[in-house]
């Protein structure tokens, strides 16, 4: 188990307040979780920007009743196919598709796959969760 360490941490009431008020918002437990969360949310952040290999989630919502727009994406995903770990593919009603693409790679690749899948004419939607790998947090 790793060696948990105690700081203090001097701070504006105003801010104490706002940050506390977060926390129940949240539902946190206590301040030291929401802290822990939040260090770990920049070291990800940071991993994008700096980081050799990332893990993430595209969502595109689209409808597959556009042949071209399928077979573009199908396209763009056989191109990236390296990075891809997974595909769902979700029939959300008669018109509507909801693909989840599940990708780990250098966030550089992983970004301009997920770009290219989101501008895409015909994607009603679409986001990427930029998560870890987990090795460095
Ligand atoms: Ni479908």
């Amino acid at each position: 188990m790793k060696e948990i360490v105690r700081f203090g941490v001097s701070l504006e009431k105003e801010l104490l307040h706002k940050f506390d008020s977060l926390i129940g918002e949240k539902r946190y437990p206590n301040r030291s979780e929401a802290i822990r969360d939040l260090i770990r949310e920049n070291l990800v952040k940071r991993e994008w920007v700096k980081g050799e290999k990332v893990a993430g989630v595209i969502a595109l919502v689209y409808d597959h009743h556009k042949r071209e727009l399928v077979n573009t994406l199908t396209d763009i995903q056989h191109h990236y196919h390296s990075l891809i770990i997974s595909t769902q593919h979700i029939h959300l009603d008669e018109d509507n598709c909801l693909e989840v693409v599940v990708v780990r790679g250098k966030p550089k690749e992983v970004e301009s796959l997920a770009d290219r899948l989101k501008a895409t004419k015909g994607v009603k939607h679409s986001s990427l969760i930029m998560t870890t790998i987990g090795k460095q947090i």
